[in-house]
Parts: C-alpha cells; sequence; structure tokens
C-alpha cells in the first residue's frame, strides 16, 4: 500500500485523475477490508484535489446510508426517491448538478454545498450498491471531465466488490 500521494501542481483536473486513479488502485492493493478501502479512497481525493465533501451511501435494506466520507458532517439516512443520490440511485446514471438549489428535492447537508456530482457503483449483477458523492463550494464545478475521471475511481470500486 502506498502511504504518500503524489500529485502535479496543476489546474487541469484530467491530469489529476490520471495521475490518482493507478495511485488508489496501489492504496487499496492487498486490503480485503471494504470499509476500509473506501475510506482510504476519500481520504486520498480529498487530499488531492481539495474537494469540500466527498464520500460513499451505501444501499442498506431500503434506504442509502452514509459510509465513509471526508468533510462536514453530513446526513445519514437518504431514501432512495430523495435528493441528488437518490436520483442516481433510481435512473442507475451518473448526475452532475451545477447549481444545488435549481436541483428539486437536494438535500441539504451544508449550506456552503453549491454544486454537486453523484456516481452509481455496481455489483456484479448490475445492481446499484453505493454511490460515489462529490460536493463543492463553488457553482458549476463539475463537468464531463469529472464524471469520466471518478468513473475511474468508481471501476476501482466496483473491482472490490
Ligand atoms: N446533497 C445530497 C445529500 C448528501 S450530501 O451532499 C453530503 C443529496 O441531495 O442527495
Amino acid at each position: 500500500m502506498t502511504e504518500s500521494l503524489f500529485v502535479s501542481k496543476t489546474s487541469d483536473r484530467r491530469k489529476f485523475y490520471d495521475e490518482i486513479a493507478p495511485q488508489i488502485e496501489s492504496l487499496v492493493e492487498g486490503e480485503s477490508d471494504l470499509i476500509a478501502n473506501l475510506a482510504n479512497m476519500t481520504a486520498a481525493l480529498r487530499e488531492a484535489f481539495g474537494f469540500f465533501w466527498i464520500g460513499f451511501y451505501l444501499k442498506r435494506e431500503n434506504q442509502l446510508v452514509l459510509g465513509p466520507f471526508q468533510g462536514s458532517l453530513a446526513c445519514t439516512r437518504i431514501d432512495f426517491d430523495k435528493g441528488v443520490c437518490g436520483h442516481c440511485y433510481t435512473t442507475k446514471e451518473i448526475v452532475i448538478v451545477p447549481n444545488v438549489d435549481e436541483f428539486p428535492g437536494h438535500i441539504a447537508c451544508n449550506s456552503a454545498s453549491k454544486s454537486e456530482i453523484v456516481l452509481p457503483v455496481f455489483n456484479r449483477d448490475g445492481n446499484v450498491v453505493m454511490v460515489l458523492d462529490v460536493d463543492s463550494d463553488k457553482l458549476n464545478d463539475f463537468s464531463g471531465t469529472d464524471a469520466e475521471g471518478l468513473q475511474k475511481i468508481v471501476a476501482i470500486v466496483e473491482k472490490l466488490i
């Protein structure tokens, strides 16, 4: 397992993602505990990108429940039909929200959060078993580049489950 991260001093997020993905891969290598791996992944991503909030919501019986995350306190349970996370869970699609105030039903865990991206994580049967949620304190902070880059991280998680 790697103990430190290397990231270039650049604002080019594509470059960041390309650099961080293999490091995250080696971060989880040799560790079989999913929660430990998700915890380190969120720490690495927040350290690399300075994301305002990043974390996983895990599918439990009939709700999404807060899993490993980095950032300020967050709501612990989200119904499948609520919020951006619930929308991602039910549509099984990546959701990019440029302005959270304009997303009907957005759940505001922190009023400083302005934009958001949520990605579904699938198990081998094609069911969504968790979502990866990233929040920014800037409007319109996420684009297709983030969807593509974070999808690489999701692919690493999917190999672990
Ligand atoms: N905003 C999310 C809730 C989770 S927090 O952002 C950490 C939502 O609407 O689902």
